[in-house]
C-alpha cells in the first residue's frame, strides 16, 4: 500500500485530531496531516482547562444546567448529555497516559478543581494556565512513536477528494494535500476522512488564535457538500491582552475564575450591574467590555489581580506571568489591559452525535463541528471536552461504517496544478485579501451587528472572493492561497448565518433585533451548500 493510503486520514493535530488517531490506530492505519509542526495547533494554546464534574459538590446534572444555560436555548440536550456524562472518563484517559494535572492541596490523588465563568461550580481540570500544552505534549509523543501512525508535518489539505458510488451518491475518500516543503500536491486516500483542522480565528483581525486557525476543514467540508450549522455564534474572549507587541496572548478565564476583577482606568467595575459580576456568561462580559470602551472611548478596560497574594498568582499562572514579565508587565503589582478578541467558532460542519457529517466517509471533531453542545454560546472549557468525547465516539462510527464501504477506487487522479505556473507579483493582492477581510469581519460582523452592516461586508466580501477563486483557479497553489480562499468561505458563513437570524441570542447580537424570539428562531441556522464543487475521481463502473 502506498504510504498515502490508510485506513484513516486525520487532517489536524489538536486534541481531536491526536485523541482519534490514537484510538484508530488501534485497529488500523492512521495518516494524520499537519499544516506546521505537529504542536503548533490551537490546542496547544488552551490556558483554562477541561470541564468535568468531578468536584465533591458537583453532579454530572449541575454540569448539563449550566451547559444547556449557557448555550441560549440553543444546545442539543442529547449531545450535552453524552459530553458531560463522559468527561470523567476522558479525565481519567488522560492522567493514564501521563498527562500532569494540577492536584489538589488536600488530596494528591484528585484533580484540584478551577473555576470559570458561567459553571456553578469549580469543575474546571486544568495544568496550572498551561492545559492545552499539557495535553498536547503526551498526545503528540504518542502519536508520533506509534507504529501505526505516519504523521505528515508541513503538509496542508486543500481540498476533499470525493467518488460517487453505483448508487449516484457522493463519498469522502481522501483529500489533496501540498507538500508545504516542495510544493507538490498529492491525493491521500483513505476509507475514513476526518477533519479535526480546529477553528477559523484568523477570520477577524485580533483574535487569540494561532495563524493556522483559518477554517481549512470547515471550508474544505463545505465546498465538497457537507452541512454547515450556526455559524453566526463566533465567541470572543472578553479577555485578550492588549499589548503592541504581543496581540493574540489569552488571558485566561480563570483569572477571574480566582479573583479577578474586570475595571476602567478609573477602578470602576465593568460587571458592576450583573448579578453574577465577573464570573457572568462569556457573551455579556465581552458585550459589557465592549459597551464600557465605546462609552469611554478607551482602547481596553483591565484586569485587577493584584488583591491577591504573590506567590499565589505567580504559581497558579505561571504562564501568563512570565509572558506579562517579559512585556514590562507584573500582574501581581499592575492591573493587565485587555480587549475582548475572536476565540472560537461555535458552529460548524454539522454532525450527529456520532461526529458523522452530512457527507459519508466524513467527519469532523472539535472545533470544526457543529455538535450541538455549545448552542449559542460555548460554556468555558466545554471545547477540549468536547474534542475528546466525540473523538472517542468517532473512531467507533469510522471503523463501523468503514466495514460496509466500499473499497475506495484511488483512481489515480492529478492535481490540475500548473496552470499559468508560479502566481505573478499580484501575489501581493493575496495578502490585501487576506488584511480586507479581516479588518471588515471585525468592523462589520464582531461582537455588534446590524443588517447594513452585515449588507456591506457581504458586498465586499463578494468582491474579494471573486479575486481569490480566479487567482486559485490560474495559478499554483501554496499555502496562503489556499488558507485566504478558506477564510473567505468562512466569512461567507457567518454573514449569511447571521444575516438570517433576526434577532439576538448568545453570541449573535444585532442592533435592528435586540430581543431574543424563540417563536421564530429557537432552532439552528443549516446552510446548504446548492453547488459543490469538488468531485474529482469517479468509481468504476458509473
Ligand atoms: C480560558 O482559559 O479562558 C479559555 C478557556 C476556554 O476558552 O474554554
Amino acid at each position: 500500500m502506498s504510504s498515502r493510503r490508510s485506513d484513516c486520514l486525520v487532517m489536524g493535530t489538536g486534541i481531536a485530531g491526536l485523541s482519534f488517531a490514537l484510538k484508530a490506530a488501534e485497529r488500523g492505519r492512521v495518516n494524520i496531516v499537519a499544516k506546521n509542526l505537529a504542536c503548533d495547533t490551537n490546542t496547544n494554546l488552551a490556558q483554562g482547562g477541561i470541564a468535568a464534574a468531578m468536584g465533591d459538590d458537583d453532579r454530572l446534572e449541575l454540569h448539563v444546567e449550566d451547559t444547556l444555560k449557557s448555550g441560549c436555548g440553543l444546545s442539543h440536550l442529547d449531545t450535552v448529555e453524552i459530553v458531560v456524562d463522559d468527561g470523567p472518563k476522558m479525565i481519567e484517559e488522560l492522567e493514564e497516559l501521563g498527562v500532569p494535572f494540577s492536584m489538589a492541596a488536600a488530596d494528591p490523588k484528585r484533580p484540584e478543581m478551577g473555576r470559570e465563568g458561567g459553571h456553578s461550580r469549580r469543575r474546571i481540570v486544568h495544568a496550572k494556565d498551561m492545559t492545552g500544552q499539557a495535553v498536547q505534549k503526551v498526545l503528540a509523543e504518542k502519536a508520533l512513536a506509534h507504529p501505526n501512525i505516519t504523521v505528515f508535518e508541513f503538509h496542508l489539505a486543500l481540498d476533499l477528494i470525493l467518488e460517487t458510488g453505483p448508487d449516484g451518491a457522493a463519498r469522502a475518500v481522501g483529500a489533496w494535500v501540498l507538500n508545504r516543503e516542495t510544493g507538490a500536491v498529492s491525493d491521500f486516500f483513505a476509507k475514513a476522512v476526518v477533519l479535526a483542522t480546529g477553528g477559523s480565528g484568523k477570520v477577524y483581525l485580533y483574535t487569540t488564535n494561532p495563524d493556522g486557525a483559518t477554517g481549512d476543514g470547515l471550508a474544505m467540508g463545505w465546498r465538497a457538500g457537507a452541512r454547515a450549522a450556526n455559524m453566526e455564534f463566533v465567541q470572543f474572549h472578553p479577555t485578550c491582552l492588549f499589548h503592541p507587541k504581543r496581540t493574540n496572548f489569552l488571558i485566561s478565564e480563570a483569572v477571574r475564575g480566582e479573583g479577578g476583577t474586570l475595571v476602567t482606568r478609573e477602578g470602576l467595575s465593568v460587571m458592576r450591574d450583573h448579578p453574577d459580576g465577573d464570573l457572568a456568561r462569556r457573551d455579556e462580559v465581552a458585550l459589557a467590555i465592549d459597551a464600557e470602551m465605546k462609552r469611554s472611548g478607551a482602547p481596553c478596560v483591565f484586569l485587577d489581580i493584584t488583591q491577591k497574594d504573590p506567590d499565589f498568582i505567580r504559581n497558579r499562572f505561571p504562564k501568563i506571568h512570565d509572558t506579562c514579565l517579559g512585556l514590562g508587565l507584573d500582574i501581581t503589582r499592575e492591573p493587565i489591559p485587555v480587549v475582548p478578541a475572536a476565540h472560537y467558532q461555535c458552529g460548524g460542519l454539522l454532525v450527529d452525535t456520532w461526529s458523522r457529517t452530512s457527507l459519508p466517509g466524513l467527519y469532523a471533531i472539535g472545533e470544526v463541528a457543529c455538535t450541538g453542545l455549545h448552542g449559542a454560546n460555548r460554556l468555558a472549557s466545554n471545547s477540549l471536552l468536547e474534542a475528546l468525547v466525540m473523538a472517542d465516539r468517532a473512531v467507533d462510527a469510522a471503523s463501523e461504517d468503514s466495514r460496509l464501504a466500499p473499497e475506495p477506487v484511488c483512481s489515480e487522479a492529478v492535481w490540475p496544478t500548473g496552470r499559468l505556473g508560479q502566481a505573478p507579483s499580484e501575489a501581493v493582492l493575496i495578502t490585501h485579501s487576506w488584511d480586507e477581510i479581516r479588518r471588515f469581519m471585525w468592523n462589520y460582523v464582531g461582537l455588534v451587528r446590524s443588517d447594513h452592516r452585515l449588507r456591506l461586508a457581504s458586498a465586499r466580501l463578494r468582491m474579494v472572493q471573486a479575486e481569490i477563486e480566479e487567482f486559485f483557479r490560474r495559478f499554483e497553489v501554496d499555502a496562503d492561497l489556499i488558507e485566504v480562499r478558506n477564510i473567505a468561505v468562512v466569512a461567507d458563513l457567518i454573514i449569511r448565518s447571521a444575516a438570517s437570524r433576526r434577532e439576538s441570542r448568545g453570541l449573535h447580537f444585532s442592533l435592528d433585533w435586540p430581543e431574543r424570539d424563540d417563536v421564530r428562531f429557537k432552532k439552528d441556522t443549516v446552510l446548504v451548500n446548492p453547488l459543490p464543487s469538488v468531485l474529482l475521481s469517479q468509481a468504476e463502473g458509473t
